[in-house]
């Protein structure tokens, strides 16, 4: 029986601290589909958003909150009363959530960001962290910026808080500045020396400014903290936060060694999950990253080869089984009938109910037809690429023809775009069929999208890859992203340029509706 004392809770940060750092900010249905992937990895909390940032924010948070089956939904807030209202107002109608409420602490945070004295602070943090259980009984309080806080302070707001009710202590390394065996030693002088500290659970956030995140992370649950914050695949500000994967496997391989810890993250879940915020935030996961890389668990020297063959343990300390990673097997064809493809969507996690089938299923036909051997990352980025499709897009491609190559044809294409409620038709030229394309989509969308960045990647391997593109486009000097997947490179790039465009007009919308605010104005 696993010891409950020994049980350290991952608060996921993806959809907060990650993507507040993404070149993008993800549309709420992102937002909600990656949230309902990271319950089904059993992760304990999950900060949705920052509500008071905007009422989209707010919105998403109140949308993740009542879909999440498992995991506690936490959204956060400055020391601000409209802050904590923020959160209270997304999530007040459930019977359990978290506000995480936190205000810096560090010397040169307290004086030259929030121009106050420390004994100000104090009086924030107490004042607001009562404030804030007036709504709910389980409220976080961060100091932020705690690496660099004298400890002596650290001890005393760290007091404070717990005496004004909060349930949970978090302490991060805010800027990635400590190293293991200094933030172990803070972890430990807090256990020491604050004498109501056993009512609360201590958390740590560690940023990997030095490549220090998961050993600071460590290190600190070996001297007594029991909640640590994490994104997946270490998104976050700046070189990011400590990586889910990493914690994890190693608590769960080193268990021992740590005294028994261990978690509720189902580590077969891992692989998937890493893909899909991979994919869904288009930050591709480096080939050498620990646990997800797609290189993590390739041998490629003759000696290592050499030594796998006759006994894997030589050089492998995981295996890849271990964290989800499978062969992709070939089993779905234009012939394959709808229960097999709703069976095969809850072998990769998809609950019936939580999309539409009769959609995925027409989809899968058609790609079925084009493509003859369709495999599971090909559904996955079926389900990623028709949840991210709104009803609401005010472009959609109808039809797309391309004339290119040989040495004296001029590229040019025809695109059929559906515009609102009309379907317009445009032909052109260019210096190549892609750009031909954009040519047509710029004139029927009347939108002048400059392209700044454009990648081609493939989805899945060898021949059998679906080409994906992303792009970022500027128009009056902002950017906004598209993505598009298609086994037809040159229609992946329509679709990409496509989506920018109604990224762009749904941003028009809510922009207008707010009346001219520009979106993220306020952000931790
Ligand atoms: O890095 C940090 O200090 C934070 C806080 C808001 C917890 O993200
Ligand atoms: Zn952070």
């Amino acid at each position: 029986m696993a010891d409950e004392k020994n049980r350290v809770l991952i608060f996921d940060t993806t959809l907060r601290d990650g993507e507040q750092a993404l070149m993008r900010s993800l549309t709420p249905k992102q937002k909600l589909q990656l949230a309902m992937m990271l319950d089904e990895l059993g992760v304990d909390v999950i900060e949705a958003g920052f509500p008071i940032s905007s009422p989209g924010d707010l919105r998403s948070v109140h949308d993740i909150g009542h879909a999440l089956r498992h995991a506690t939904c936490c959204g956060l807030s400055r020391t601000v009363e409209k802050d904590i209202d923020a959160v209270h107002e997304a999530l007040k109608d459930l019977d359990h959530y978290r506000i995480h409420t936190f205000v810096a602490t560090s010397n040169i945070h307290v004086k030259d960001k929030l121009h106050r004295s420390f004994d100000q602070v104090v009086e924030m943090c107490d004042h607001c962290v009562r404030y804030a259980r007036n709504y709910t009984d389980d409220v976080e309080f961060s100091c932020e910026d705690a690496g660099r806080t004298p400890i002596d302070n650290l001890c005393r707001i760290v007091e404070t808080a717990i005496r004004a009710g909060a349930t949970t202590v978090n302490i991060p390394d805010t800027v990635g500045y400590t190293l293991p065996s200094e933030f172990g030693g803070i972890i430990r002088t807090l256990f020491e020396r604050v004498p109501n500290i056993d009512q609360a659970r201590i958390s740590v956030h560690c940023h990997n400014d030095l490549g220090m995140a998961t050993a600071n992370s460590l290190t600190a649950v070996q001297q007594g903290a029991r909640q640590i914050e994490v994104c997946m695949n270490g998104l976050g500000e700046r070189a990011g936060n400590c990586s889910l994967e990493e914690v994890v496997m190693a608590m769960k391989l080193r268990s021992g060694y740590m005294g028994g810890v261990w978690t509720n993250v189902v580590a077969k879940n891992i692989a998937r999950a890493s893909q899909m915020v991979a994919t869904v935030c288009n930050e591709p996961v480096p080939s050498h990253k620990a646990i997800v890389g797609s290189n993590a668990f390739a041998h490629s020297s003759g000696i290592h080869q050499d030594g796998v063959l006759k006994d894997k343990a030589t050089y492998e300390i995981l295996t890849p089984e271990s964290v989800g990673f499978r062969e992709n097997n070939l089993h779905m064809t234009a012939r394959s009938g709808r229960h097999m493809i709703k069976a095969e969507l809850a072998k990769l996690g998809y609950r019936e109910g939580t999309y539409d089938l009769d959609d995925v299923y027409a989809r899968f036909l058609r790609l079925a037809d084009r493509k003859g051997q369709v495999f599971d990352y090909d559904l996955e980025a079926l389900m990623f690429f028709s949840q991210d499709e709104d009803e609401s897009d005010q472009f959609k491609l109808d039809n797309l023809s391309v004339i290119s190559g040989g040495k004296n044809v001029i590229p040019a294409a025809s695109v059929r775009l559906r515009v609102g409620k009309r379907t317009r038709t445009e032909s052109g030229t260019g210096n190549g069929p892609v750009d031909a394309v954009f040519n047509c989509i710029n004139r029927l969308t009347g939108l002048k999208l400059k392209l700044n960045h454009f990648t081609i990647g493939a989805k899945g391997s060898g021949m059998d890859a679906q080409g994906q593109v992303d792009v970022d486009v500027i128009e009056n000097g902002r950017h906004y992203y598209g993505s598009g997947i298609s086994t037809d490179v040159i229609e992946a790039s329509a679709l990409a340029l496509i989506s920018a465009a109604n990224s762009l007009y749904r941003t028009r919308l809510i922009e207008e509706r707010e009346g001219g605010k520009r979106l993220r104005a306020v952000g931790p």
